[in-house]
């Protein structure tokens, strides 16, 4: 196992974006790498990642729910979290495991705070419950312009896809906006490039983060 795969052990990693950024394939390239190095990698999604998450997740994202109110919605997300801290994400930071986690806090402050309109300091008093302190070591945010990510979405959209363009756009402004404001704790990368491109941009910053503790 080499430096980095050593020091990743026992850590908690999220990745996060737009709806479109192509996350789910740079998380599955993530996990590989440290997999093939002997690494315990824990992958999480959310919302879901449990069996009682996977049916909150059903809940929000179907788009016959086109009425749920912000603050509901906002607690289901959070709900979905508190229930995979505590059975997942716990014990396996507890068992030495890495943790990959697809979104997390970092969405709500984005999808319901920056562009669904609930202050900052509500999303961030309920995230206290929901995270038990189990904060990531890194947000990766994969950001990509509207009209890369709606080239990559499945035409069947989710309720949370629906939501149109503006709410989309304000999206990405509130997780470039969480960036600026801890830059020791996220990094940004363009994921309008190819996936290739993509996956050595990320390792490029996991490993000047890991070896100075000074991120992108
Ligand atoms: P996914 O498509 O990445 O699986 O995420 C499901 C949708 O839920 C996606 O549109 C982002 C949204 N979401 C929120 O709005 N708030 C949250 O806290 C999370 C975790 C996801």
């Amino acid at each position: 196992m080499d430096k980095i795969a050593t020091t990743l052990a026992g850590k908690f990693i999220v990745f996060d974006g737009p709806d479109g950024s192509g996350k789910s394939t740079q998380i599955a390239r993530f996990v590989q790498r440290y997999r093939e190095q002997g690494l315990t990698v824990k992958e999480v999604r959310e919302p879901g990642g449990t069996l009682i998450g996977e049916q909150i997740r059903d809940i929000l994202l179907d788009p016959a729910n086109d009425g749920m109110t912000m603050p509901c919605e906002m607690l289901l997300y959070m709900a979905s979290r508190a229930h995979l801290v505590e059975q997942e994400i716990k014990p396996a930071i507890e068992r030495g495991e890495l943790v990959v986690a697809d979104r997390f806090v970092s969405a709500t402050l984005a999808y319901q705070g920056t562009a669904g309109g609930l202050p900052v300091e509500w999303i961030q008093q309920v995230a206290e419950v929901a995270v038990a302190g189990f904060w990531p070591s890194l947000t990766f945010i994969l950001d990509v312009d509207d009209q890369t990510a709606a080239g990559r979405l499945n035409p069947l959209l989710d309720r949370m896809e629906l939501k149109g363009k503006a709410f989309h756009a304000k999206v990405r402004e509130g997780f470039l906006e969480q960036a600026k404001t801890w830059p020791d704790r996220y990094c940004v990368i363009d994921a309008t490039m190819d996936e290739n491109t993509v996956e050595k941009a990320i390792h490029k910053a996991v490993e000047k983060w890991f070896l100075t503790m000074n991120f992108c």
